[in-house]
C-alpha cells in the first residue's frame, strides 16, 4: 500500500514537473548573464564530422570552454557528448549545459525508410513509431534535438530533398508532421528517451524555382497560406519545440530575415513559444542573397526578424554585442531569444542532470536492438508501392519456381538502401536485396546473380552475362534506380529518369523471354514510361533502410501483400513538371474524349501523369460501392460512406481516400483536395464500411483578398483507391463560414 502511494505521488509530481513553468528559473539565470554569455547561448556550432556546408571553425572545444556556444550538432555518442558537456558545465562561468542536435531524419543507427517512402505507407501509427525508435536510439547517444521533421510540401521531383518529406499534399503533410513530432517528442520531454523535434524549413523551401536547391521562391500569398503553411501549423499544434529557417527567399525576402514569417505568423498568430534556429550559415547567406552588405547587418536582420539561434555561421557571436551597443538590436530582443533557448534546456531536464542523456550502458543496450530492426522491417514492407503487376507476376510462388535470376547494380547494395540523410546508419548493419532473397529462397529455389551494369555511365559490357543468367531462370528480378547520393540536399536533377544504361539492360533482358519484376530503388519520383512498358511487374521500394532486403523479399514472395500508395505524382516526362493532383480546372479544361479545340494541354504528352497521387496496387482487388451521403445538404457537417469489398485472392490492406471539391468559390478552387483517408485490412471476401465526417471548417481557404473562409454552395465528394480512380457524390453547404475578414498579411 505504502509503495503504491509513493508511486502515485511520484507520478503526480512528475506530471506537475512536466507542465512546469520554468520562467522563474530562466529569469534568475538571465539576470546573472553578461551580454557576451547571452550571445554565446544563441550560437550553435558543428562538431567536425557530418557537415552539410563549409566548416567555419576548427576548435569548437575552445569555443565551448570560452562560453561561446549554446548548442553543438553532429557530436554523437554517450561518451563524446559527456566529454563536451563536462567542458560546458565545469569550465564556464555559469555552467549552462549544451544542447546536442543532429539530423536524425529516418533513424539514427537502425535506419528506417526515407521519409517519402514511409509516407507511402499512409500508416500514421507506423510513422509515429518510427520516429519514436529514432528518438530512443539518438537520445541514447547523447542527442537532445533532431532537425526533423521536414514538412515542406514538395511538388517538384527534380528537387533532391523530396526524399525528406511526405510529398506533395498539404493535408497529408500536416497529419504526417503531427505523427512525427509526437513520435520524436513523446509525452514527456524530460524523459531520457525523447528528443526535441524541429519543424523545417520555414518556409516554402520545396517550391524552389525549377526544383533547383536553394533557388528563389516567388508565389502568391494565397498559395503560401493554403498550401505551404498548414503543415507547420500542424507541428505547432502537436507541440513542436523548435523551428528552423529555410535557405530560400520568398517574394524578395530571405526567410532568415523575414519578420512576417517568424514574428507575425509563428509567434503572433500561432502563439509559438519555442525556439527558432537558422539553417546552416543562413545568416551569412543574407549577403549573397543581396539583402545585407556586411555580417553585422545580416545578424541584425535575422535577430530582429525573430531568430534565436545561429547555426554555424558565428554571425551572432561576432556581431550582436556591437549591434546592441549601437542600438541596432535591443537587449530585450536578445533576452527573448535566450529565454527560449534556456527554457528548452530546462524542459529537457539538463539543469537537473546535464549528463542524463549520456548513458553508455543504455546506448549499448538499445542501439540496433532486435526489436528496432523488426520495426524497421515492418515499416519497410508497408512503404513499398506496387506500380504494375501484369498476369499476377507477383508474388513469386516458391512452390513452382526453381530458379530466380537477381540482376542489377542495386541487387547487392547495402549502402544505397540506406538512402540520403542516413545519420549513423552503416552498410555493415544493412541487408541487401540479395541477402533478403537468398534467405527467403534457401532450400526452396536457386538464386542466380549478375550485376549487368553500373548505376551510371555507358558501359554495357555486363549485358551478355546478365542475359545468359536470365535465360537459365524462370523469372527475373531486376534491381535498378538511383544511388543514395543523388537524392537529398544539393542533389537536384534536371533529368529524373533511371540513370545510365540500367533501362537498356532491362530492354536487353527481354530477349530471355521470361517475366521480369523490376525493383526500383530511388529517392524521388522518376520518369518511368519505358520501365512501365517493359516490366511485367514494377515495385517502387524507394530507399528502405537497414532492413530493405528482407522487407522487399517479403513482398516479392507474398509474405506481405503491398499496401503503399504514392504520396507524390510520377510524371511521364520532365516537361510536365510542375504536376500534382490538386490542380485547378482552367477556363479551357482538356477532355480526352473531345480532344479538338484550343484546350489547356500539350501537343506531345497527355495531361495525366504516369502514376497519380494516391496510386498503388495490391495482390488482391478492392471493389468500391457508390458513396452514401448522410443528407443532401448541411449547414455544418455531413458524412460520406462507402463499402469496400476485398474481391481478390489475398487478404490485404487498402488506403481509402476522401477528396473534396468546392465547385464554385469566390476564388477558384482545386479539382480535388485530400481531406481524409483510412487504411483498412480486409480478409478475402470481407466488406467494410468506411465513413468520413466532412466539417465546414475543413473546407476553408484563402481568397484573392486574403480573407479566409468557405462559402455556401455545391461540393463534390470523391472517395476511391487513388486520386484518379474515385466514386463521386455531392452535397450543398447552406451556410458559409468566415475565419477572418481582415487581411492577415497586414494585421499586427
Ligand atoms: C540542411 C538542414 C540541416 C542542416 C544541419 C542544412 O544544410 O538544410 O536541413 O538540418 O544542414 O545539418
Amino acid at each position: 500500500m505504502r509503495k503504491l502511494l509513493i508511486t502515485v505521488v511520484g507520478l503526480l509530481i512528475s506530471q506537475v514537473m512536466c507542465a512546469q513553468d520554468y520562467s522563474k528559473q530562466v529569469e534568475k539565470l538571465l539576470k546573472k548573464m553578461t551580454l557576451e554569455e547571452k550571445v554565446g547561448q544563441m550560437t550553435q556550432f558543428t562538431s567536425s564530422s557530418d557537415v552539410t556546408g563549409p566548416t567555419l571553425r576548427d576548435n569548437v572545444e575552445k569555443d565551448v570552454k570560452a562560453g561561446h556556444v549554446g548548442s553543438l550538432f553532429n557530436a554523437v555518442s554517450a561518451e563524446y557528448t559527456r566529454e563536451l558537456q563536462q567542458m560546458a558545465v565545469e569550465e564556464t562561468r555559469l555552467g549552462i549545459p549544451l544542447l546536442f542536435g543532429y539530423d536524425v531524419i529516418h533513424g539514427f543507427k537502425t535506419i528506417f525508410p526515407i521519409p517519402l517512402a514511409e509516407a507511402s505507407s499512409f500508416d500514421l501509427e507506423m510513422i509515429k513509431g518510427a520516429a519514436r525508435v529514432a528518438a530512443e536510439e539518438a537520445s541514447a547517444a547523447g542527442i537532445h534535438w533532431t532537425f526533423a521533421p521536414m514538412v515542406d510540401v514538395s511538388r517538384d521531383p527534380r528537387w533532391g530533398r523530396v526524399m525528406e518529406g511526405a510529398g506533395e499534399d498539404t493535408y497529408y503533410n500536416s497529419v504526417v508532421a503531427k505523427a512525427r513530432v509526437e513520435g520524436f517528442q513523446g509525452d514527456d520531454l524530460s524523459a531520457t528517451n525523447t528528443v526535441l523535434a524541429c519543424a523545417k524549413h520555414f518556409l516554402a523551401y520545396g517550391a524552389a524555382q525549377g526544383g533547383r536547391d536553394y533557388h528563389t521562391v516567388d508565389m502568391s500569398m494565397q498559395t503560401l497560406h493554403d498550401v505551404y503553411l498548414p503543415p507547420f501549423k500542424a507541428c505547432v499544434d502537436a507541440g513542436v519545440e523548435t523551428f528552423m529557417t529555410s535557405f530560400n527567399e520568398i517574394n524578395g525576402i530571405p526567410s532568415t530575415a523575414n519578420p512576417y514569417l517568424f514574428k507575425e505568423i509563428l509567434r503572433n498568430q500561432w502563439d509559438f513559444k519555442g525556439m527558432v534556429v537558422t539553417d546552416y550559415t543562413a545568416i551569412n547567406e543574407l549577403i549573397p542573397h543581396g539583402i545585407a552588405d556586411n555580417l553585422q547587418s545580416a545578424g541584425e536582420l535575422a535577430v530582429n526578424a525573430g531568430i534565436d539561434m545561429d547555426m554555424e555561421g558565428a554571425v551572432f557571436l561576432n556581431t550582436l554585442v556591437k549591434a546592441v551597443k549601437e542600438n541596432k538590436v535591443s537587449e530585450e530582443t536578445i533576452d527573448e531569444a535566450v529565454r527560449r533557448i534556456l527554457t528548452v534546456k530546462f524542459k529537457l531536464g539538463l539543469f537537473d542532470d546535464p549528463y542524463k542523456y549520456c548513458n553508455a550502458e543504455r546506448e549499448e543496450k538499445v542501439t540496433l536492438s532486435a526489436d528496432f530492426k523488426r520495426k524497421a522491417r515492418l515499416a519497410a514492407q508497408r512503404s513499398i508501392v506496387l506500380l504494375k503487376n501484369e498476369n499476377q507476376t507477383l508474388p513469386i510462388t516458391l512452390s513452382n519456381t526453381k530458379k530466380i535470376a537477381l540482376i542489377g547494380p542495386l541487387a547487392k547494395s547495402r549502402k544505397d538502401v540506406l538512402g540520403g540523410w542516413k545519420a549513423k546508419g552503416s552498410p555493415k548493419n544493412a541487408k541487401s536485396l540479395f541477402e533478403g532473397m537468398k534467405h527467403a529462397t534457401a532450400g526452396k529455389a536457386e538464386l542466380l546473380y549478375a550485376k549487368g551494369c553500373k548505376l551510371s555511365g555507358e558501359d554495357k559490357s555486363g549485358f551478355e552475362e546478365a542475359l545468359e543468367v536470365a535465360k537459365k531462370a524462370d523469372v527475373i528480378v531486376l534491381a535498378i534506380g538511383e544511388s543514395r547520393v543523388i537524392s537529398g540536399e544539393a542533389k537536384s536533377r534536371s533529368d529524373i529518369s533511371v540513370p545510365g544504361v540500367q533501362t537498356d539492360l532491362l530492354a536487353h533482358l527481354k530477349q530471355a523471354g521470361k517475366p521480369i519484376v523490376v525493383v526500383l530503388m530511388n529517392g524521388r519520383p522518376l520518369t518511368l514510361e519505358r520501365e512501365d512498358e517493359l516490366a511485367d511487374a514494377l515495385l517502387e521500394t524507394w530507399h528502405l533502410g537497414t532492413m530493405a532486403g528482407p522487407a522487399i523479399a517479403d513482398v516479392i514472395f507474398g509474405a506481405y501483400n503491398p499496401s503503399g500508395k504514392l504520396p507524390m505524382t510520377f510524371p511521364r516526362n520532365v516537361g510536365q513538371i510542375p504536376i500534382f493532383y490538386n490542380v485547378k480546372n482552367t477556363g479551357r479544361p482538356f477532355n480526352p474524349e473531345k480532344p479538338s479545340g484550343y484546350k489547356s494541354t500539350y501537343l506531345d504528352v497527355p495531361n495525366t501523369p504516369l502514376y497519380a497521387f494516391g496510386y498503388g496496387l495490391s495482390y488482391t482487388k478492392f471493389e468500391y460501392s457508390e458513396i452514401k451521403m448522410s443528407s443532401k445538404s448541411t449547414d455544418n457537417e455531413i458524412t460520406a460512406s462507402v463499402e469496400v469489398k476485398n474481391v481478390g485472392d489475398y487478404d490485404g490492406e487498402e488506403v481509402v481516400q476522401l477528396y473534396v471539391q468546392d465547385v464554385v468559390g469566390r476564388s477558384t478552387r482545386p479539382l480535388k483536395e485530400l481531406k481524409g483517408f483510412e487504411k483498412i485490412f480486409l480478409k478475402q471476401g470481407e466488406t467494410k464500411t468506411v465513413t468520413f465526417n466532412i466539417k465546414k471548417e475543413d473546407l476553408t481557404y484563402f481568397r484573392w483578398d486574403m480573407s479566409e473562409g468557405v462559402e455556401a454552395g455545391d461540393f463534390n465528394v470523391y472517395i476511391g483507391t487513388s486520386s484518379d480512380n474515385v466514386k463521386r457524390a455531392s452535397f450543398t453547404l447552406t451556410e458559409g463560414f468566415e475565419v477572418r475578414k481582415d487581411n492577415p498579411v497586414k494585421s499586427k
